[in-house]
């Protein structure tokens, strides 16, 4: 449908039973259809080099393109040592480099976690909001979606169970499609 909201999302875990993985999963069935949310796998991005970033990898080019023709960002990370995982830590790298050419610049973004622990992942998230004032990322605030204890809320397939998170990742759709298209307009 045209006029409808491009939104690109990726995932700080690379595991086949990735709960994060699988709550990315889980938004493809609850974003809004004024919207579609395709999913960019994040294996394969090799780690960063310096030297590389004006000729990058072709996953990375990859990447790239595809973050710039997204109109939104959907980011969906595990916590790891109460920060970001170095899986997607080192793909934001290589998409924000070399300066000048940041692909994150001016984009809408939300985020989701889900950890085994209580807390949810929370801390990763604001390591990440951090992150988005230098790439110059404008994040959604509410709700933030933090799936604690995430074996309890998916069955053995990595389907979502929780119908409490499912609400809240409609909330967290919803509100990037009209932050987005507010930038759009802007
Ligand atoms: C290296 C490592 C560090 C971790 N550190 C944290 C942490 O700081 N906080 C937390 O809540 N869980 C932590 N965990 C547990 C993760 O929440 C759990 O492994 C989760 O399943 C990872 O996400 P995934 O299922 O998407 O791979 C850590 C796991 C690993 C492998």
């Amino acid at each position: 449908m045209s006029g409808q909201i491009s939104i690109l999302g990726f995932a700080g875990s690379l595991r086949q039973g990735s709960y994060n993985r699988a709550l990315l999963r889980a938004a493809l069935e609850l974003v809004p259809s004024s919207a579609k949310l395709e999913v960019f796998e994040l294996d394969a991005i090799p780690l960063f080099n310096g030297d590389l970033e004006s000729s990058p990898p072709e996953k990375v080019k990859e990447f790239k393109r595809r973050i710039k023709t997204a109109d939104a960002l959907l980011i969906v990370t595990p916590e790891y040592n109460y920060s970001v995982p170095g899986v997607l830590k080192n793909a934001i790298d290589w998409a924000s480099r070399p300066y000048g050419d940041n692909a994150f610049e001016g984009k809408p973004v939300a985020l989701m976690s889900a950890s085994t622990g209580m807390l949810g992942g929370a801390r990763a998230q604001y390591h990440l909001r951090q992150s988005f004032v230098f790439l110059n990322m404008y994040p959604v605030n509410k709700p933030e979606v933090f799936v604690s204890f995430a074996a309890q809320k998916f069955d053995d397939k990595g389907r979502l169970l929780d119908e409490k998170t499912k609400e809240l990742i409609r909330e967290l759709l919803d509100n990037l499609v009209s932050w987005a298209k507010r930038l759009k307009i802007a």
